[in-house]
């Protein structure tokens, strides 16, 4: 029978890391393995760091930070590394075979009362457990960027993914401090891409038809609707101004968004001439001219200053 409180998580990259924070920092011990064992002990280090932003944030004390820390263990071995875990969580490369391959793996090393989750976050979590013969104990856990800061976690539920199991994960990150959302149907976006997805197609269709300048959208979105997001949410906006008007305004304002199924155009015109983003130095935005690391840092402290905030807040979804 495994212990209540040992977590394993493969794949001990960017989202590994994060999510080996949270699961120390909500009491399990942590097996975080990865098949590059240079990035098993990267992954347990870049965890601690990330309990280490907590405390200096004042989000964690001291004391809860060294015990969170204590509970880190990286381990190479595959076999050990899930060894005694209740729930075993995948974020190794978004490959499908990559993942298929992990799954049924997965299912020969664990006992059958395991669960088993994917971070994935673009692959539909019943096509990466198709050849995995215990199917109800399944999901993907979608955690969201960066793991150890933002709350939301998507539960979402595949073709065979037993409710029970989607509704006792949502019950274990209640505990971990998360606010887990289950999501009944394994469609590609899952449930805040689909809405994040949307932002994005209208904002690059708007900078491309020149109504609007990059640093003009991003100011908006982040000075205006942004800023109210975490206690007001776009379903409350709408019972707030009432549903007569919120149709009117859909009446006229709709036909004239940008609807189309493909990439906005100038995202092609970007790409062909190399602005692929902060690494390539330009994107929407001319990154040589800006500072990325400061945005990070920024984001980061604003994230903690908001949890703050938040944990105080009774009514916050998954608040502990
Ligand atoms: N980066 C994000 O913002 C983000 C956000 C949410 C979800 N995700 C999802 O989380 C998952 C991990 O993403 P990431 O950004 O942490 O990637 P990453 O590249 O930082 O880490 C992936 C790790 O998996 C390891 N790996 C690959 N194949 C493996 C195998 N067979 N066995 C063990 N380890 C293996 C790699 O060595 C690497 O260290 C992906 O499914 C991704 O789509 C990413």
């Amino acid at each position: 029978m495994p212990a209540t409180s040992r977590v394993a998580i493969v794949g001990a990259g960017l989202m590994g890391s994060g999510i080996a924070a949270s699961a120390a920092l909500a009491g399990n011990e942590v097996l975080l393995s990865d098949c590059n064992p240079a990035r098993t002990a990267g992954g347990v280090e870049l965890a601690a760091v990330h309990v280490r932003q907590l405390v200096k944030g004042g989000l964690v004390s001291e004391a809860e930070g060294a015990r969170a820390s204590a509970r880190l263990h990286g381990e190479t071995d595959p076999k050990a590394a899930v060894a005694g875990a209740f729930w075993v969580i995948e974020a190794i490369t978004e490959n499908l075979a990559v993942k298929q391959a992990m799954f049924r793996t997965l299912e020969e090393r664990v006992g059958r009362d395991v669960i088993l989750t994917s971070n994935t976050s673009g692959l539909r979590i019943s096509d990466i457990v198709r050849d995995v013969k215990g199917r109800g104990r399944t999901a993907a856990t979608h955690f969201w960027f960066p793991g150890h800061l933002v709350p939301l976690v998507e539960i979402v539920m595949g073709e065979d993914t037993e409710l029970a199991v989607a509704e006792k994960l949502r019950e274990i990150l209640l505990g971990w401090g998360k606010a887990p959302v289950i999501v009944r149907r394994d469609l590609p976006g899952q449930l805040a891409n689909r809405i994040l997805q949307a932002v994005i197609r209208e904002a690059t269709a708007i900078v491309d038809s020149g109504l609007a300048s990059a640093e003009d959208v991003d100011t908006a979105v982040k000075m205006g609707m942004g800023l109210r997001f975490p206690v007001w949410g776009p379903l409350e906006h709408v019972d707030t101004v009432g549903l007569e008007l919120c149709v009117s305004v859909q009446d006229n304002v709709l036909p004239s968004l940008y609807n189309e199924t493909r990439p906005t155009p100038m995202f092609r015109r970007l790409l062909a001439e190399g602005s692929s983003g902060v690494q390539a130095g330009k994107g929407f935005h001319d990154w040589t001219a800006r500072n990325h690391a400061d945005l990070v840092a920024r984001r980061d402290s604003f994230l903690m200053q908001a949890l703050k905030f938040l944990r105080r807040e009774p009514r916050t979804p998954g608040r502990k």
